[in-house]
């Protein structure tokens, strides 16, 4: 048993497990000053006044030791998530900001094949071995600024095997690593340089190729394709997103990024479970995503660091579309893991409150992935994914900007990173599974 005391806030985010946050419902997060939180195993059991979960504790803790953990002054969160990631890949970019900032852009570099198609170069050449050490390395920094869940894509091998091979890694570290994977074949994230002269050839291959068989590996969840002037057009995306759809793949779509190409439109028709970056959707695209329920997934760390006007949050917010955040994090247009840092954004740069941010990292993000029966809320019975901010407040969280306030992180009952102050209240059992770490590692 963990007893999490004397919380200066716990923020549980709960009310929204059976349908995302829509408008004022986001700024809703149901805070516990003085609060306290009770884990049995991998669950929560307890959460409430501080004075409450020590009654708990007192009466339930006859068979368990109890860790306690002093949140006093602190902030106790939701584990964050992050549902829109491209971490499995190898190599870097460092260069193409220098690029960038003498004047290419973005799709300047893809179209010269360097970007996504440099990075496919590089995972190509990897093995496997090696994705799951340069993967391991971003999810232990992710663990250590509070997220608990991510969404992998794949689309740095866009050829059957390596495609494959991403895919097998995110499972793997999913296995291994504390912080949980859900993954998205996205094998049309770019034309190969193989395919350049018959893209059509491609989107056939995926149709008949990769869909089926990262079907019947069980390999992923979701399916997500680029949908961009000078990558997939609409149509082509719509024949990829059907496909995985009849083999069970739920649809996802990069939308509406770079210029207007209709993405949020498409999303709405396929009812897509979420449509992601969406800088440039149009007033009918949010409305009809609204109408349908898509997920936007907004992303203002990749309009930052490609110096670019971010998505209309307000706009979406208003017009009744659920909006979660991500990092993006890639090698290109976004390399950051810190979800945190992305709240302070959408706060500065697309004027969301820290209400909505959190709300768009932790019940809204798992809405995103189909997760929210179990996580993205401290609600009795979800899992125990959790987190401890040194912070007084949750507003604290977007006025310190840019620091990593992450003290201690709980991944289904276990605290892998504890910075805080934790004890056995238990005079016989001194032993905490806590671990300080900033390093790689995998689940005892
Ligand atoms: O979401 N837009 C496409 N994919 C990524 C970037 C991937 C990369 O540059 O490697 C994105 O921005
Ligand atoms: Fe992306």
């Amino acid at each position: 048993m963990i007893y999490i005391r004397k919380a200066a806030q716990v923020v549980a985010v709960s009310g929204g497990t059976t349908a995302p946050k829509i408008r004022d419902d986001m700024r809703e997060l149901n805070v516990i000053e003085n609060g306290g939180v009770v884990v049995e195993g991998e669950r929560i059991v307890f959460v409430g006044p501080d004075e409450e979960a020590e009654a708990y504790v007192k009466a339930n803790r006859s068979q368990e030791e109890v860790t306690v953990i002093n949140a006093e002054g602190k902030t106790v969160t939701p584990g964050l998530i992050d549902p829109h990631t491209h971490i499995v890949f190898a190599g870097s970019r460092e260069f193409e900001l220098g690029l960038r900032l003498q004047g290419a852009t973005y799709m300047d570099i893809l179209r010269a094949g360097g970007g996504i198609l440099y990075s496919t170069e590089q995972t190509r050449k990897a093995d496997e071995q090696q994705l799951m050490e340069e993967t391991g390395k971003r999810l232990d920094r992710f663990l250590a600024h509070g997220v608990t869940t991510v969404e992998a894509k794949s689309g740095y091998g866009l050829r059957l095997e390596d495609e494959l091979k991403q895919l097998r890694v995110a499972r793997s570290l999913n296995r291994l690593h504390p912080v949980e994977l859900v993954s998205t074949f996205m094998g049309a994230h770019a034309v190969p340089p193989e395919f350049k002269e018959a893209p059509e050839e491609f989107v056939r291959l995926i149709v008949e190729g990769m869909i089926p068989a990262v079907a019947e590996q069980g390999l992923a969840e979701y399916c997500d394709v680029f949908c961009e002037e000078g990558v997939f057009t609409p149509d082509q995306t719509r024949d990829i997103l059907r496909a995985g759809m009849k083999f069970g793949l739920k649809p996802k779509v990069h939308a509406d990024e770079i210029v207007h190409s209709g993405g949020a439109e498409l999303a709405a028709e396929l009812e897509a479970v979420s449509a992601e970056h969406l800088l440039q959707a149009s007033e009918g695209g949010i409305r009809a995503m609204a109408e349908k329920g898509v997920i936007a997934v907004l992303l203002p760390g990749t309009a930052f660091y490609l110096m670019t006007t971010p998505a209309d949050a307000r706009k979406m917010i208003d017009a009744g579309v659920p909006v979660a955040l991500s990092t993006d994090c890639n090698p290109g247009s976004s390399p950051t893991v810190s979800l945190p840092f992305i709240m302070n954004l959408a706060c500065l740069t697309m004027r969301m409150t820290p209400e909505e941010a959190l709300t768009a990292c932790t019940i809204n993000a798992a809405h995103a992935i189909g997760r929210a029966e179990r996580i993205g809320s401290i609600e009795p019975g979800k899992q125990a994914d959790i987190v401890i901010f040194d912070a007084p407040n949750y507003m604290f969280l977007q006025y310190h900007y840019a620091v990593n306030l992450t003290d201690t992180v709980i991944k289904k009952g276990i605290p892998v990173i504890a910075g805080g102050e934790s004890q056995s209240i238990d005079p016989d059992a001194q032993r905490t599974a806590c671990r300080q770490s900033m390093r790689f590692f995998f689940w005892p």
